[in-house]
């Protein structure tokens, strides 16, 4: 589990100026470990600049596609996707981590037992990925569901699969609706141009459908964006355990309040807990100061090589279980509520606060 494996790119797609989608060859004897559900993500390894960077990319495929592919935007100053979009080429090998997340889980379930199969879509800009892979294996997957997506971008030559969506809307006539909302490329209905925002949303949601007969609704976006719809759907009447998201970049606080907990961290008590990581069968202790580093942070100091990506508490790579002892969390973006109230903990974001405690990552 939480393995990286050297995968060979196979094909680059360029789907905008600045966005690419790559596919990955996997060998025969491995295959099976890269089954996928829709909605999850890999992790991608690549020394650069004599530097490890790891990023996630989620999989936009559906699940009967059998490709493993991800789509990546070069963001200003995004040290992976730059070289991601300008330098990778068909033939070279990347560590690839086990598909990893949850956020589509919840939709398999809702096209089994929902006797309203409609679900809500809500993406911005390379928020589609995640969102392409689950409105493919919903429309392939169940006839009788209907999906309806927003897809928020600049304008058409920005938006990422759109070519691939015109399909699947012209595939799936009847059960699927696409909007596309531009900020600044003007369409004839005045709704659709702009951001999505609570406003927008809100205004949408009326036009289009009655919230309350959705079967679940799935947002990624960037995090002002998803907690606005998100706020706006559960204000119209949709259960809240109806409403996911996935964030595709959480804002600095986490970061900030990281660094605000270390700098402070002088003035604190400084107690050191006893800690122990329990990781693919084997266990490591070490001690820990309280409100230093993350458990995470501390293991992986220790070569505990504990698995991880975003550090910002948003991909739920580094999620682990505590068997013994308490932890605090600095944020969490990525748990659900019921596997917080099991003990799951997302590790980069945990500090000890007990004398000792006991993580599991094999659970
Ligand atoms: Fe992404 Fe911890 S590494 S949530």
């Amino acid at each position: 589990m939480n393995k990286f494996y050297p995968l060979t790119i196979s094909d680059i797609h360029r789907e905008t100026r600045d966005a690419i989608a790559i596919t990955f060859t996997v060998a025969d004897e491995i295959k099976h470990k890269f089954c996928y559900e829709q909605g999850q993500y890999l992790v991608i390894k690549k020394m650069i600049n004599g530097e490890e960077v790891r990023r996630s990319y989620s999989i936009c495929a559906s699940v009967n596609d059998d490709l493993l592919r991800v789509g990546i935007k070069q963001v200003p100053h995004g040290l992976f996707s730059n070289v991601a979009n300008t330098e990778f080429k068909v033939g070279d090998v990347l560590d690839v981590m086990t598909p990893q997340g949850q956020f589509g889980h919840s939709l398999t379930k809702g096209m089994d037992d929902s006797a309203n199969k409609h679900f809500l879509m809500v993406a911005a800009g390379s928020g589609i990925t995640p969102i392409l892979s689950l409105i493919k294996t919903c429309l392939e997957s169940d006839s009788t569901s209907q999906i309806t997506l927003m897809y928020g971008n600049r304008s058409t030559v920005t938006s990422m699969f759109r070519n691939e969506l015109e399909d699947l809307k012209n595939a799936y006539m009847d059960r699927f609706n696409l909007v596309f909302i531009f900020s600044r490329e003007s369409q004839d209905i005045e709704l659709y141009n702009g951001r999505i925002d609570a406003n927008k949303c809100e205004q949408l949601l009326n036009r289009l459908m009655q919230v309350t007969d959705l079967a679940g609704a799935y947002i990624c976006g960037p995090q002002d964006m998803t907690e606005q719809v998100s706020a706006s759907l559960i204000k119209q009447g949709l259960a809240q355990h109806k409403v996911h998201f996935e964030l595709f970049h959480s804002d600095a606080s986490a970061k900030e309040q990281r660094q605000f907990r270390q700098s402070n961290a002088a003035v604190e008590t400084m107690e050191a807990s006893d800690i122990t990581v329990i990781h693919d069968g084997r266990q490591m202790q070490f001690q820990l100061q309280q409100n230093t580093k993350s458990i995470l942070e501390a293991g992986n100091d220790i070569g505990a090589d504990l698995p991880f990506s975003c550090t910002a508490g948003v991909c739920s790579t580094c999620k682990a279980k505590v068997l013994e002892g308490e932890v605090e969390m600095d944020v969490n973006f990525a748990l659900e509520d019921y596997e917080v109230e099991a003990g799951y903990v997302l590790s980069c974001q945990c500090y000890p606060i007990t004398q000792t405690v006991v993580l599991s990552y094999d659970q």
